[in-house]
């Protein structure tokens, strides 16, 4: 039989489109040639402008891990106090890259499908001072999104450094940096950018900045954002070889994410979200992030529980159907799966995916009205275009 083309539908690689796939595989250049200093000149411009930051951008080779250490590395000393919101998985990453570093952390931790409310960060900053404060925008393993901008507010007030893990959301949910009150911002170029996984992505606030300068020399080199800064401004300079090939990528995403509009994507996300749901949710699964905090980049669904679905069965069949989709995670392993509609993805990626995990329900015996799901989107499509 004839394979179908297999879409990326976990939260994370999503989709690469051919313009970005076409940057990647372009001849690579030296570092030093002004044709890609031009190149990495504007992409720090962009990244700075859409996310409305007064500090510094910073890209280089990486992952989101290597972004969220560089955070603390860059703005914190051992024996520092972090008060990090842990809404599942990633929350608790932080928190254990924070103790690693020998801060001081103190978790606020919500239910798996919950978040950490403004009001929780605001009791909990009252009983204690607190350096550093680090929130999940969207949580990955939950599909739940924080309310970082009110969080923010808090945090400012109380006089710690914000910091937000943006990786499973910047450039699809709305993120300003200055606006916001956020010291670093971290990301990477596999998610809501719509690039292959290899950049870490950063935004440090001028407190953030002064903050840096104020520890002199830091143990971390690599990571160290006063040897990049002289970089961001000059790509000319040199502390670590340019990721060339993948700055042309994120210049190639940054172009389609101006073209868009950077409003109008947030808005695209937030709608496609909410139809992904409603089709989805017409199967039988259910939706594990509350209805409040449900983030437009991905979702977690659990199996309709009478249906005794044999998880890694399902996620096998809807591979083979077309559209690789993720395990849960946690105490969900099993028990459901994660997509990403996220980044460059558009109808005919989304209704291709519904499509595919509705063969998979129908093949493992959950029972349901053929092309249900299918109808929802296309009629949310249609509403869409007539407005
Ligand atoms: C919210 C969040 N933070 C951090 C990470 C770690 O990023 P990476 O896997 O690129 O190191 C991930 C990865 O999925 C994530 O979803």
């Amino acid at each position: 039989m004839l394979k179908p083309h297999r879409l990326v539908m976990i939260p994370g690689p999503t989709p690469v489109v051919r313009s970005i796939q076409d940057q990647m595989g372009r001849e690579t250049i030296a570092f030093g040639d002004p044709d890609f200093i031009e190149d990495f000149k504007s992409v720090v411009r962009d990244l700075k402008e859409l996310w409305q930051c007064s500090g510094q951008a910073f890209v280089l080779a990486g992952s989101g891990t290597l972004a969220m250490e560089m955070a603390i590395a860059n703005i914190s000393k051992a024996g520092d106090k972090a008060l990090v919101c842990s809404n599942g998985f990633f929350g608790d990453r932080y928190a254990e890259i924070c103790r690693r570093r020998g801060l001081k952390v103190d978790v606020l931790s919500a239910e798996w499908g919950s978040s950490v409310t403004p009001e929780d960060v605001k009791n909990k900053l009252s009983e204690s001072k607190y350096d550093i404060v680090t929130v999940t925008h969207v949580e990955t393993s939950t599909g739940v999104m924080a309310p970082i901008d009110e969080i923010g507010k808090i945090v400012q007030e109380h006089g710690a450094l914000f910091v937000v893990d943006g990786v499973a959301a910047s450039g699809g949910a709305e993120e300003y940096v200055d606006p916001m009150g956020i010291d670093v911002l971290i990301s990477c170029s596999q998610k809501a950018f719509g690039v292959a996984p290899g950049l870490a992505i950063l935004w440090a606030s001028k407190k953030a900045l002064e903050k840096r300068r104020s520890l002199g020399t830091i143990l971390d080199s690599y990571m160290d954002f006063e040897k990049w800064l002289p970089v961001m401004e000059d790509p000319s300079k040199y502390w670590g070889t340019h990721p060339i090939n993948m700055i042309w990528a994120l210049k190639e995403s940054l172009r389609i994410i101006k073209e868009e509009g950077i409003e109008e994507r947030y808005a695209r996300h937030a709608r496609q979200a909410v139809m992904v749901d409603e089709a989805i949710a017409s199967m039988g699964f259910s939706i594990l992030a509350d209805k409040d905090f449900r983030a437009p980049t991905l979702s977690v669904y659990l199996y309709p529980k009478e249906a005794n679905v044999d998880d890694a069965k399902f996620r096998a069949l809807v591979a083979e159907e077309g559209a690789y989709i993720a395990s849960c995670l946690g105490d969900y392993a099993g028990k459901g799966f994660r997509i990403g509609h996220m980044g460059n993805i558009d109808k005919h990626i989304l209704i291709s995916a519904v499509a595919a995990i509705e063969r998979a329900a129908m093949r493992v015996g959950i029972k349901l009205e053929p092309g249900k799901a299918l109808g929802i989107l296309q009629s949310c499509f249609v509403e869409e275009s007539s407005n």
